[in-house]
């Protein structure tokens, strides 16, 4: 199925819905859009309803936002749930920015989930430096454009293996980041750096929980995302060989059969 545009609270969204059975919305990361779960929402799409937004301003959802918080992220995931007939309740399965979404969502919208499944994310803020590289990448690629971040981001993207055996789904990443919306990424940037450190909070996550990450994720590591998990009382914790960051399209049937498996012993009420 192909997604499709939808008016929400008067602007357009881009939205896939596939399948049938109990929701999984799956949340794209920085600056990326749906297609990144293309894998999972194939293969999982026999049993579960898939929802895969385009995050406001990405791939062909509109935005004139010169700033967008992961609280405003959070609260359009809410909106596209209670504009979806038949869904009342979701599974939410985010990525990287996709995960500090995540924090926002169980904090602001804690009865339209009912799982949650975090891949290679982090829950602490960014330090200063981080935040100063952010306002000026911002600037930046408002000047220039994304290529440099194109550039720069791929070796942090995916792993040493994926890079030099795997440059089809390289090559379409990259080609998603040229392809998005320099105003959007720019509000995306200054959004990541002025989110709040959520560590306080993992203690009272009481959802079933999934922790995913890429071996080897240089962007948010193994030992970060351990620690996450064992400070969730009701987590798991799935370390994906030969992935990255990306770790959904790196390997795709791993990550696939972790989220399945995980569904599966932790069935919906
Ligand atoms: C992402 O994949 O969403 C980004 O790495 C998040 C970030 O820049 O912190």
């Amino acid at each position: 199925m192909v997604p499709s545009l939808k008016r929400i609270d008067g602007r357009l969204v881009n939205i896939l819905d596939q399948g049938t059975g109990p929701a999984i919305l799956f949340v794209h990361g920085f600056p990326l859009d749906h297609s990144m779960w293309k894998h999972q929402i194939e293969a999982l799409s026999d049993q579960f309803r898939v929802i895969a937004p385009d995050l406001r301003g990405f791939g062909t959802s509109e935005s004139d936002d010169d700033q967008t918080t992961m609280r405003q992220f959070a609260d359009d995931l809410a909106a596209i749930i209670r504009a979806t007939d038949g869904v009342s309740k979701v599974t939410l399965c985010g990525l990287s920015m996709g995960g500090y979404i995540a924090w926002e969502f169980l904090q602001n919208h804690p009865e339209l989930i009912e799982r949650l499944v975090l891949c290679d994310t982090k829950a602490a803020a960014d330090s200063a430096e981080a935040r100063q590289t952010r306002f000026e990448n911002a600037d930046r690629v408002l000047n220039e454009g994304p290529a440099f971040l194109a550039e720069g981001m791929m070796e942090k993207l995916f792993s040493k293996s994926s890079l030099s055996n795997k440059s089809g789904i390289v090559e379409e990443t990259k080609q998603v980041i040229l392809n998005s919306s320099p105003q959007a990424i720019a509000a995306a940037l200054r959004g990541m750096a002025q989110r709040s450190d959520m560590t306080s909070t993992l203690a009272g996550i009481e959802l079933p929980t999934l922790i995913i990450v890429g071996e080897e994720d240089s962007i948010t590591t193994k030992d970060e995302m351990e620690t996450i998990s064992q400070s969730i009382p009701n987590a798991a914790f799935c370390a994906v060989p030969d992935a990255g960051h990306m770790a959904p399209l790196e390997q795709p049937e791993t990550v696939t059969n972790a989220i399945r498996e995980f569904l599966k012993t932790n069935p919906t009420s």
